[in-house]
């Protein structure tokens, strides 16, 4: 499969998301990643229901929704009525992860469980058939623009592994410190889907970003 560029809107002017939307709908991106804090799971608070409302009849992408809250079962309908196309939560907020998964995907939206840089892929394996994607991330959650952690990498291998030796169709998404200087490393561990916010949004030229990035693989042909 090829694989699939979600850009961060993190990383954008909040003083003009509408533009932010507008320049990823003209990209080659495949999906909008929200993230989403609440103060309490991670120690930053960002934006939610009324942010996400606007932008999801603006956006031509999927919205790839990343929560980072405590108790995001209390939500999940109310963020798929806001538009999101993918809900992931964290497995470490949440106790009843098989229940949670399953009420994700009871509202159609794809469902997907992250892991933060210390949570083993172990804790994952027993839910990876009912899962569209594992998050793995890359940076310690609650901000952009950190320094990708390379030991996290092999946990993408670890994933890569079990989801092809047990035939699954799980998607593979990493997120945080991505950028042209090592996205290539870390398709090759096995992502599929590569979350970029500065490495997009802080660049002058974001639409070109998107661009070789997707054409990783490709780019000695097209760029
Ligand atoms: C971090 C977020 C990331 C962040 C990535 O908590 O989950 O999605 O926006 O930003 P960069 O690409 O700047 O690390
Ligand atoms: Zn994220």
């Amino acid at each position: 499969m090829k694989h699939l560029i979600a850009p961060s809107l993190l990383a954008a002017d909040f003083t003009n998301l509408a533009e932010a939307v507008d320049l990823i709908n003209r990209s080659m991106a495949d999906w909008l990643h929200i993230d989403v804090m609440d103060g309490v799971f991670v120690p930053n608070i960002s934006y939610g229901f009324s942010v996400i409302e606007p932008i999801a009849p603006r956006s031509q992408k999927p919205l790839d929704v990343h929560l980072m809250i405590v108790n995001p079962e209390k939500y999940i309908e109310r963020f798929r009525a806001a538009g999101a196309a993918n809900i992931t939560v964290h497995l470490e907020a949440c106790p009843h992860l098989h229940s949670t998964i399953q009420q994700i995907k009871n509202t159609g939206a794809r469902a997907g469980v992250a892991l933060n840089p210390h949570t083993p892929v172990s804790m994952v394996e027993d839910v990876l058939e009912d899962l569209d994607l594992v998050l793995v991330m890359s940076v310690n959650p609650g901000f952009g623009g950190q320094k990708f952690i390379y030991r996290t990498l092999h946990k993408v291998q670890q994933l890569r592994e079990q989801i092809v030796t047990r035939n699954l169709s799980t998607l593979i998404e990493v997120d945080g410190g991505i950028g042209l200087q090592n996205a290539e490393s870390i398709l090759k561990a096995g992502a599929d889907v590569l979350v970029a916010g500065s490495s997009v949004f802080k660049t002058d030229q974001p639409i070109e970003t998107i661009k070789r990035l997707k054409l990783i693989g490709f780019d000695t042909i097209l760029v």
